[in-house]
């Protein structure tokens, strides 16, 4: 019997899989198609030649695990204990399905905020948790009210997503007081912090979990190499929590991948001594008002984009199709690939709304914009 019965091959594989058989654009999954640092490859291409090619401690590489922690010191005033509150995984993906089975045991309930990422709830499943999922208000802020009303004594976790995918929405201070006071009520609840685009926000600055005084003894925030230096393929990431929370992790992570990639993970230690963490901000911000430029003259209507590097747009004046019909024409009539945001719900909710990477070179970008302004 299967394990995930509703489960089938993720869209993102799907829409990539479409994208490259009819030879189209491809604004779907989300990874950049420009070239990484030259400085990043010339550390990797010198490495190679020292001895880093053996297992890491299992935390992770030490160096980069004291990296890690001076820059948690630097861009979120937090200090943490690089031995025993650092988790090195392979990806953000890995970090935030071990928390899940580490720490939610068999009926627990997980609350999901939806639309969500995709990941979280198989996890949960896996863990025989119960997912659940909770709609964002019509503007993507989240329904503090109803969450209030799921939370009970059976409530183990709840995931946020902050910048959120795919919606491109933050979380503000605001936000941050109402969940703080919902958790007050329920000690046993924890916050599992997904921060994969914590350095991809433009108007306003990031507010990470890691500031949050209350939360930080509650939650385990997960953070992704991979999206924030441009090399998704690398597949590394880390996971921040208290030491009670870690060591459960810890427990299962070791049997689950033990050590990650020695070689990507020493690089990337070197390359947190020379780069430059706000130009990552800066660079996706050029990015994504050059995205919405070609596009304005289009029939698609852009929805505001406040971090992570998606522009969500509708498409309801061009067509009533479904989103996901909509999207497998755009690939095949107009060689344009995108995600259907009703991917992201539990009940396929079609509000016509699809969403585009924009982390690709303008070059790519403006011969999609030329076929998205055809329709
Ligand atoms: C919200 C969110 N969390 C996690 C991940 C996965 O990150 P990683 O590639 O580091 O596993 C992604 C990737 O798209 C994401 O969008």
């Amino acid at each position: 019997m299967s394990k995930l019965p509703n489960i089938s091959t993720s869209i993102f594989s799907v829409m990539s899989k479409l994208a490259a058989d009819h030879n189209a654009i491809n604004l779907s999954q989300g990874f950049p198609n420009f070239t990484v640092d030259e400085r990043l490859k010339n550390i990797v291409a010198q490495l190679v030649h020292q001895e880093v090619h053996q297992y890491t401690p299992m935390s992770g590489y030490p160096p980069l695990l004291q990296k890690i922690a001076q820059l948690t010191k630097k861009q979120y005033n937090r200090i943490v204990i690089p031995e025993s509150e650092i988790l090195i995984t392979t990806g953000a993906t890995q970090g935030i399905f071990t928390t899940i089975q580490a720490l939610v045991n068999k009926e627990d309930e997980v609350i999901i905020l939806d639309p969500s990422y995709d990941s979280y709830e198989p996890s949960v499943l896996l863990a025989n948790g119960i997912p659940v999922r909770i709609p964002l208000n019509d503007d993507y802020t989240p329904n503090w009210g109803n969450i209030e009303k799921a939370c009970s004594s059976k409530t183990r976790m709840i995931i946020i997503n902050n910048p959120h995918n795919p919606t491109g929405k933050i979380l503000n201070a605001s936000d941050f007081e109402k969940l703080e006071g919902i958790l007050e009520n329920f000690p046993q609840i924890l916050i599992l912090s997904d921060e994969v685009y914590e350095y991809i926000t433009f108007e306003e600055k990031h507010i990470s979990a890691h500031t949050r005084k209350k939360l930080l003894n509650r939650c385990i925030t997960a953070s992704s190499f991979g999206k924030s230096f441009h090399v998704t393929g690398w597949k590394v990431g880390y996971i921040i929590a208290p030491e009670h929370l870690m060591n459960e992790i810890k427990k299962v992570h070791q049997f689950l991948v033990f050590s990650v990639n020695s070689l990507a993970q020493a690089a990337i230690s070197d390359y947190l001594d020379i780069v430059s963490i706000e130009e990552i901000r800066s660079f996706y911000k050029e990015k994504r008002d050059y995205f919405r430029q070609l596009l304005q003259n289009s029939r698609f209507k852009l929805l505001p984009c406040e971090g992570t590097y998606f522009q969500v747009v509708s498409y309801a004046a061009i067509s009533d199709e479904n989103d996901v019909d909509f999207c497998k024409r755009l690939v095949k009539e107009y060689g344009v690939a995108a995600i259907p945001i009703s991917t992201f719900y539990n009940n396929a909710k079609d509000l016509k709304l699809i969403r585009f990477c924009f982390a690709k070179d303008n070059q790519t970008l403006e011969a999609a914009a030329e076929k998205l302004c055809l329709l």
